[in-house]
């Protein structure tokens, strides 16, 4: 949990500082007037990279350098302090974890996880596959420090494939120099179905509680993961691919299978969801999916995360808000809104 916050220079804030209640905050304040700011600054000073701008752009543009230190409640009521700091001449990022310069995967694994509600998060179902993947991949790099060095790992593995893949198509590489990548590739996407599955598994079994919770006419929801790889045999399936494919990839200079263009949609009674449910249900799924989200991130850490909502509620109608409030209790949360919100036992944090 979040006690204070301090921002120095970090966008549109010259110096500031703000204190948290352990159980629900409102942060009310007009339009424009950096509400959405204070949460990018929790959720990057807790190693979430759901709103990732550079951090170049985090900087006040009347500086060069920012700096944002937070004092957390840690699971046994201790104080732990971190600080992140960023000069954009030297390009250095400096990491601080109770005076301890540290690394960021040192941060990922000690910070306390937030789960961020903003109101694009909507359109989710709208918007592209990567979208979609990028929201899967993010509550596995929250549960799991491991998962995001795996991805980065794979990422580089995937664009130094796609350069071997054009020198070959300007007749400067030869097709045997693939091996190696292949076999990385094969290697590292079994690690990434690893925890995938997990989480998809985890979606599926708790999709299925969603009618009895909203009381809806949709018999079965579903939640259904899209791949061309095979999921019981990844290595043939994707080795086979690769093979089939490889003169188009040599042309395209693009690696065309993975992990990397694999996406996901829920099923309302075998219907694909974007082309059956109304705006008010699609609503109904974002919210379960976030409040699945939050169940799988605490599971896995043994911490409660921390909710940023930022003017999501807005988005809602009584009921929605009434449902993801009473879920919401048991956590901390640091909610945005430009109205006082009702029903609410909040800290009015009135700005
Ligand atoms: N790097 C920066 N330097 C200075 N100011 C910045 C920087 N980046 C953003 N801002 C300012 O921050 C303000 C936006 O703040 P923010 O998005 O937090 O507002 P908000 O209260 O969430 O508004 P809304 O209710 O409309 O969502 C803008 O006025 C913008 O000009
Ligand atoms: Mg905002």
């Amino acid at each position: 949990m979040i006690k204070k916050l301090r921002l120095i220079w970090f966008k549109s804030f010259k110096e500031y500082k703000i204190e948290f209640e352990k159980n629900s905050n409102v942060i009310i304040w007009e339009n424009g007037k950096w509400k959405t700011n204070i949460l990018e600054a929790i959720n990057l000073i807790c190693d979430n990279s759901q709103i990732s701008s550079s951090f170049e752009n985090l900087i006040n543009t009347e500086v060069n350098s920012f700096f944002i230190s937070g004092i957390f409640w840690d699971k046994n009521n201790l104080e732990q302090e971190i600080s992140i700091s960023y000069d954009k001449e030297s390009k250095k990022k400096k990491i601080i974890i109770n005076w301890k310069a540290t690394t960021k995967s040192k941060l990922n694994e000690f910070s306390s996880k937030t789960i961020y509600f903003s109101p694009i998060l909507m359109n989710i179902f709208y918007f592209w596959p990567s979208d979609r993947r990028d929201f899967l991949d993010n509550i596995l790099s929250n549960s799991f420090s491991v998962y995001s060095k795996i991805l980065k790992n794979y990422e580089n593995i995937i664009k130094n494939r796609n350069k071997i893949l054009k020198n070959i198509n300007e007749w400067n590489s030869s097709k045997d120099e693939l091996n190696f990548f292949d076999n990385k590739m094969i290697e590292l996407s079994k690690e990434i179905y690893f925890y995938r599955n997990d989480l998809i598994n985890y979606f599926k079994k708790n999709m299925q509680n969603f009618e009895t919770y909203f009381f809806w006419k949709i018999k079965n929801v579903d939640f259904e993961y899209k791949t061309k790889t095979k999921l019981d045999d990844i290595e043939n399936s994707i080795r086979k691919y690769l093979k089939e494919n490889l003169e188009r990839d040599i042309i395209l200079k693009k690696t065309q299978i993975w992990p990397h263009i694999d996406d996901f949609s829920i099923l309302l009674d075998t219907k694909e969801i974007i082309d059956f449910a109304s705006r008010w249900e699609i609503k109904s799924i974002i919210i379960w999916l976030k409040l699945i989200e939050l169940k799988y991130i605490e599971e896995k850490t043994w911490n409660k995360p921390i909710l940023l909502i930022d003017d999501f509620l807005s988005e809602l109608d009584n009921k929605h808000k009434d449902i993801l409030l009473s879920e919401i209790k048991a956590y901390q949360s640091i909610i945005t809104s430009i109205n006082k919100i009702e029903n609410l036992d909040e800290n009015n944090i009135i700005l």
